[in-house]
């Protein structure tokens, strides 16, 4: 997905070349969200113009280029102020390629440019209007009628600020958007905005500033007193100009130097500083003079009077590499330590008790509900299957597992006594978002599980269970996965406490999730057999993973991360399903890995187990260690500890994991960038 970058710094003076540093660095953090083109707007070396420099393929083209352009751009000269705006973009109006690469401008002199993260539904009827004015239009991107807009609201209203031009254009705009513009006519400034994707404001004060939060400025509709707002939208002519108010952050005099970053997320921006604005909905901010100030054009009654600045907690080692060769694999590693997180502060294994804070206030109200419902895309979801038995079983409730995209599609009746959990890693997916708004309308109690603080499903949410699995860069999920896994089953323990009959069933799983942190580093020391069967596995065009029970979820999420990451053919099958049409697929070339372990369906599985061996198939087999009965029918196999059933799935998808990266290493995929996918899909 599309990712932004802007850099201003104000009487802080940095050379040219310091300052595209900053912006390429910024977009080599953003490249996990996936991307196939990037593009950066600095001032020219005049300084009367703009340099827009753009690029197809990766971020590394860009950079070239812009180091081919070193003398014209003089990368030496030093720039007190400057606004530097930059961009990934994922195709999804025009081909990937450099006319269609962000910053969009508004004509050939660069009056305005704009990056921009979404998609404007409504970009056709504003080009018409604008061809009809005599625009032309050189892309095929719904972003560039925002940049011609802004050059025509200008045109009519030369006397408005750069804030006001922004936000009368926002008001014409439909579908999603986070934008950050940047003006020749404005030089020094930057004003950005939101709907629907995700942007913050990071601020860089050489002294900690003296105020934790930015006062909103509202438009005309402001009713100081908490009177009725009013649905009149705001025309341009009625935009007057504001008189300067307290309400805007003013560094202090030893803070007059001063650096602002917007950015689609904090990892962009960790390694300068950890103190962010979560912008929200239709916030415009708006950097003048080294003085931000946040605008909004309408007040409604519950609307708070300022925006907290959040001092973020993530380490820059956290999203770097290390000794690993991609995030995906390094992320796999890391479980041992990310599911002990998850747990940290939450599981009191002495005392057999344990308490999520972020719901523990409605938990009363989620034991009186309905039902239960998960909603989620993509392994989130698969994560949402591999716990609904255990969920059904702990909390005595109906529990229902959806996809958010198909339950949008089919307009589920929802009612007041639902509770909703939304599952995500990334706290952005649009469906998700989308099928969580759709929930709140109708009165349900939305649960978020996210792993991104202050991402919109987090503030969306009435309550919610933040994963702590620690940020995930790889496209391909993988320890959220299993941290996602981990708070579901925590929830059901919750809601168990007091059942007298599941005591004993608690006290296991509890011991259980004791237990991982060691069976997954023993899981972990597969690696090298896993290698070698990718070796065998890896020129075949399929491959199927079967498993029914408490493993099906592990035969779904691995067959998702055999596709996403090798581009096989893969299909995680039910396998009492297999006598009803899949068994027509297996033959001895047909590769299939099965997973057996001792739950109860054990002997179903078994079952399953001959009637593949039965068509000659000789499956990879993974099972509980020791499981000689097991392992007889096996071609090869991939022991992994014993653990209480209900938790076995956290132990055998990891083999898959590895399995995926391994195929996909050897097939030379790009392991953390899948071709065709995003990190964070706020796209619908
Ligand atoms: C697969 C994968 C996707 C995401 C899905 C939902 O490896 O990463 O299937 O799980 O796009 O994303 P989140 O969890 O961010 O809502």
């Amino acid at each position: 997905m599309c990712g932004i970058f802007a850099y201003l710094n104000h009487l802080t003076p940095k050379t040219r070349k310091e300052v595209l540093d900053f912006l390429v660095n910024g977009l080599k953090r953003l490249e996990y969200r996936g991307y196939d083109s990037a593009g950066v707007a600095v001032d020219s070396a005049d300084g009367n113009n703009m340099a827009i420099i753009k690029k197809s393929g990766k971020v590394q083209a860009l950079e070239d280029e812009i180091n081919s352009l070193a003398s014209s751009l003089a990368f030496d000269t030093i720039m007190d102020c400057h606004v530097g705006i930059a961009h990934t973009r994922w195709a999804t109006h025009g081909v990937p390629n450099a006319q269609n690469a962000h910053p969009q401008r508004s004509d050939t002199e660069n009056t305005f440019c704009l990056v921009h993260n979404g998609i404007i539904t409504n970009y056709k009827d504003i080009k018409l209007f604008l061809a009809k004015k005599g625009y032309t239009f050189e892309s095929d991107t719904d972003t560039e009628i925002i940049a011609k807009l802004m050059l025509h609201i200008y045109k009519s209203h030369p006397q408005n600020t750069f804030q006001e031009i922004v936000e009368q254009c926002i008001q014409q705009l439909e579908g999603a958007f986070a934008v950050c513009f940047k003006s020749k006519l404005f030089p020094g400034e930057c004003v950005a905005s939101r709907r629907g994707s995700p942007l913050l404001v990071a601020i860089k004060t050489k002294t900690r500033l003296a105020t934790d939060h930015i006062p909103i400025l509202y438009g005309k509709d402001f009713r100081p007193h908490g009177g009725p707002a009013t649905n009149e939208t705001l025309t341009a002519a009625s935009l007057m100009p504001r008189t300067p108010s307290t309400a805007e952050f003013q560094p202090m005099e030893e803070d007059k130097q001063v650096e602002y970053f917007f950015a689609s997320d904090a990892s962009a921006v960790i390694e300068h500083t950890n103190r962010v604005i979560f912008l929200e909905d239709d916030d415009v901010a708006a950097v003048k003079d080294g003085t931000l100030t946040i605008h909004r054009i309408r007040r409604n009654l519950d609307d708070p009077h300022a925006r907290e600045i959040t001092t973020i907690k993530m380490e820059i080692q956290q999203i770097m590499k290390g000794n690993y060769n991609s995030f995906m694999q390094k992320e796999i590693f890391e479980q041992p330590e990310s599911v002990v997180n998850t747990m940290r502060g939450r599981m009191n294994f002495e005392g057999q008790s344990i308490i999520l804070g972020g719901i523990k206030d409605y938990i009363p109200e989620i034991k009186r509900c309905r039902r239960l419902m998960l909603i989620a895309c993509g392994t989130s979801y698969h994560s949402a299957v591999a716990t609904r038995q255990l969920l059904e079983e702990l909390t005595e409730l109906p529990v229902m597992v959806e996809l958010a995209s198909d339950f949008l599609d089919r307009n589920t009746p929802v009612f007041r006594d639902d509770v909703c959990f939304f599952i995500s890693q990334s706290g952005e997916t649009a469906d998700t978002l989308m099928a969580l708004r759709y929930c709140k309308n109708r009165g349900a109690l939305i649960v978020g599980v996210t792993n991104t603080v202050g991402s919109s499903i987090c503030r969306e949410s009435h309550c919610g269970v933040h994963i702590n699995a620690g940020p995930e860069i790889g496209v391909a999920s993988t320890k959220a996965y299993t941290s996602q896994f981990i708070s579901l089953v925590m929830f059901g323990l919750v809601m168990s406490e007091d059942r007298i009959s599941l005591q004993q069933r608690r006290k296991d799983i509890i011991q259980g999730l004791r237990q991982l942190e060691e069976q997954i580093r023993e899981v972990l020391k597969l690696d090298s057999k896993v290698q070698e069967l990718a070796k065998d596995l890896y020129k075949h065009k399929s491959l199927l993973i079967m498993g029914r029970g408490y493993n099906f979820a592990t035969c779904l999420e691995g067959a998702l991360k055999v596709k996403e990451l090798t581009y096989m053919h893969s299909e995680g099958i039910m396998a009492g399903e297999l006598k009803h049409g899949p068994l027509a697929l297996v033959d001895e070339t047909m590769p299939v890995i099965m997973i057996v372990t001792r739950d109860p369906v054990y002997n179903k599985c078994m079952n399953a187990l001959q009637q593949v061996t039965a068509r000659e198939g000789r499956p990879i087999l993974i099972c509980e260690k020791g499981d000689k009965e097991t392992q007889e029918f096996a071609s090869s196999i991939l022991e992994v500890p014993h653990s209480v059933d209900c938790l076995q799935g956290i132990l055998t998808v990891i083999p898959l994991q590895l399995l995926s990266y391994h195929i996909a290493v050897l097939r030379g995929c790009n392991v953390d960038c899948p071709r065709n996918l995003a990190k964070s899909v706020t796209v619908e």
